[in-house]
């Protein structure tokens, strides 16, 4: 898949974990930044993670700040993005499954590497259930 990726300076080093993992698991990745631990404002990167995801240059996005907070509010401003900040392994499988979540946002103060690294793996293997949850995102 191609996957866009952004982050500010609380997600940087936590971007440079899922980069990899990335790469490993085949995926063609778009990095829209940053790539300095320089303070710099997160809506930026949102917006062009966001950018890539809703004219589908990109299949999906991720997108990492200190919480994820920032990031998932500036992300789901845009209409044609569900985002979804995940900090546990049924929240990311249910955002894919049931939200057909295009943008997963992560908090690199919140959680650790490892565990990002599962959330990441589980969210892009699971697909969107279709059925009642398309109604319900139409509804959006
Ligand atoms: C930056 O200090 C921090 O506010 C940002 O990374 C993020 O957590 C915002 O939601």
């Amino acid at each position: 898949m191609k996957i866009a990726i952004g982050c500010d300076h609380g997600g940087l080093l936590l971007k440079d974990v899922i980069l990899p993992l990335l790469a490993e698991l085949g995926h063609e990745v778009y990095d829209q930044g940053t790539d300095s631990p320089v303070s710099v404002d997160y809506p930026h990167y949102a917006k062009a993670v966001c950018h890539l995801v809703a004219n589908e240059a990109c299949d999906l996005g991720i997108l990492i700040c200190g919480t994820g907070i920032g990031m998932s509010m500036a992300a789901n401003r845009n209409k044609k993005i569900r985002a979804a900040l995940c900090t546990d392994m049924y929240s990311a499988r249910m955002s894919r499954e049931h939200n057909n979540a295009n943008v997963l946002c992560l908090g690199a103060r919140v959680i650790g590497p490892g565990l990002a690294e599962e959330i990441v793996r589980t969210w892009l293997a699971t697909a969107f259930a279709g059925e009642r949850h398309l109604r319900r995102i139409e509804m959006f």
